[in-house]
């Protein structure tokens, strides 16, 4: 399993040879002006709520790729009226894709598009691939839910957002890698707006002395897992 920083809250997958990539927001993120995203491979796009900091760019690149869009029911929904392909889930839920199984699980946030209208209720996703179990957050606050996830699942990886205002900060991804019974974890959503800028070497140091891993990748880096 190979997995690439693409900034802010975007995640490119690759599974087998299959590519999954989770909230697209590039072309907003000046921080992300290197990445080109007429040339990223997606065979699913993974979206954990419709805020446009985590689905600007999905049209586009499902336009090219035509990847099957994957979400809680009312984000998939949503795209599916506009003609993509797509597959709707909700809380608790399930699936067997080709490329492993994908469980949409809690997370404590909103979800409105844009525009304002409803996005159903944000979400995180557990990935079961390639023998390499993964969660990915999403936007969210630290949360007891976060307990369920080893009851079924030991995770290789936790992908946590870090850059507090809008979700949990790195003290409380400290104690949610404990929840998630995973030492190993990668920052995400921190350093896009002055809201959430962060300390990289301060935050690094506090996994440090709990002896885990923080990981912060540079915007279009990857990492093997
Ligand atoms: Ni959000
Ligand atoms: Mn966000």
């Amino acid at each position: 399993m190979k997995i690439t920083f693409y900034g802010h809250a975007c995640i490119g997958i690759r599974i087998n040879d299959i590519h999954v990539l989770v909230d697209p927001f590039i072309s907003g993120n000046p921080k992300a002006s290197h990445i080109n995203i007429d040339t990223i491979a997606a065979d699913y796009i993974l979206l954990t709520h419709a805020h446009q900091d985590h689905i600007l760019d999905v049209e586009t690149i499902a336009k090219r790729t035509d990847a099957v869009i994957v979400s809680n029911y009312e984000i998939a929904s949503h795209f599916g009226a506009k003609g993509y392909h797509y597959h709707p889930m909700n809380h608790g839920g399930s699936w067997d894709f080709n490329f492993g199984n994908v469980k949409y699980v809690n997370a404590i946030h909103s979800s409105s598009f844009p525009d304002g209208s409803y996005g159903g209720q944000p979400g995180g996703f557990v990935i079961e691939g390639e023998h390499k179990n993964i969660y990915i957050a999403g936007d969210t606050a630290l949360t007891m839910d976060m307990k369920l996830i080893p009851m079924r699942t030991k995770l290789d990886l936790a992908i946590l957002p870090i850059g507090s205002n809008f979700t949990m900060d790195v003290d409380d991804a400290l104690i949610a890698s404990d929840f998630l019974d995973c030492d190993k974890v990668l920052g995400y959503h921190f350093d896009t707006f002055g809201y959430i800028e962060i300390n990289h070497d301060k935050a690094k140091r506090k996994f440090f002395d709990c002896g885990k891993d923080l990981m912060l990748l540079e915007i279009g880096q990857s990492i093997d897992l």
